[in-house]
This record gives structure tokens, sequence and C-alpha cells, in this order.
């Protein structure tokens, strides 16, 4: 049996690696395990610690990146546009809500269930409020 393999946070305990060091905080693929042997490194170096670690998992990481080209650089939005977001709670579609909100467009989202609606809701109505 394999563990669940995905976007995680770790610190080097050992590396034959030379770009990577005993004790570099690092971001990327491994797996969902207390330690893990990883010998193909998709990661990237952690140089900001003065967040949350667990950012690099969502906002600073793979889903912060994709929202962010993907609304800023693909849609090159304009504020007061109107925003619509499908998968609205997903990883990528909060962040997008929240950036789309930030630039001051007309927001509109859909999720598949009313509990995502409302974690939906809650979130964006946090980024308003904040
Ligand atoms: N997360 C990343 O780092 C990342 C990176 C690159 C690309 N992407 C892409 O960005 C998109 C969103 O990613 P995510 O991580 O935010 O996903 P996610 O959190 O796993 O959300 C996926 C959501 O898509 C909706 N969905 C699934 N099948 C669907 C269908 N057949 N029709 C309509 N909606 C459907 C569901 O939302 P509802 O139940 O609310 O409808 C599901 O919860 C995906 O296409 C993903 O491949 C993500």
């Amino acid at each position: 049996m394999q563990p669940i393999s995905g976007y995680g946070v770790g610190k080097v305990l050992d590396s034959e690696n030379p770009e990577f060091n005993k004790g570099d905080l690092v971001w990327g693929m491994t797996g969902w395990e207390e330690y893990s042997l990883i010998t193909a490194p998709h990661l990237f170096k952690i140089q900001h610690t003065d967040v949350p670690l667990s950012y690099y998992t969502g906002i600073l990481g793979m889903p912060g990146m994709t929202a962010y080209v993907g609304f800023y650089e693909v849609c090159s939005p304009k504020q007061g546009e109107c925003v619509f977001i499908s998968a609205a709670s997903g990883a990528v579609g909060q962040l997008v809500g929240q950036f789309a909100k930030l630039l001051g467009c007309y927001v509109v989202g859909s999720a598949g269930s009313k509990d995502k609606n409302e974690i939906t809701k809650l979130i964006y109505c946090y980024q308003e409020s904040s």
C-alpha cells in the first residue's frame, strides 16, 4: 500500500541532493506520512517563515499560484466587472473569489451543495469585512 501523495510542507532531515540541505523547509509534492523519502524532488524552498507554514499548501502554494495566474494574468480582470466562479468553495475557487472582491468586481460563485455554498459565503464575507 502507498501513502496518498499531495502537496505538503516538510523539513529536510537528510539530503544527497546538493540543492537541499538538512534543516531546509520545503513545500511541494510529498506523501501524506510523517517521514517521506523523496527521490525526484518537485520541491520549492520556503524562504519566508513569518506566516503559518500551512499557507504553502494553499495561498502561497500551488492553489494560490493557479488562482493568481489564472485570474490576474489569463483573465486580466478590471474593477467593476462581473466574475463567475464555478467550484467556488474549492481550493482555487475560494481564492479567486477573494481576489475578485479585493479588485472590486461583482462576484457570483456556485458550489455543489448547501454546505459548500455556506462555506463560500463565509470565506467571501470574511474577506469583505477584513
Ligand atoms: N489546486 C491546485 O493546485 C490546482 C493546480 C492546477 C490546476 N488546478 C485545477 O483547477 C481546478 C480547481 O481545482 P481545485 O483544487 O480548486 O479543485 P477542488 O478543490 O478539488 O474542487 C473541485 C470541485 O470541482 C467541482 N466539480 C467536480 N466535478 C465537476 C463536474 N463534473 N462538473 C462541475 N463541477 C465539478 C466540485 O465542486 P462542487 O461540488 O462545489 O460543484 C469539486 O469540489 C481543477 O480543474 C484543477 O484541476 C488546480
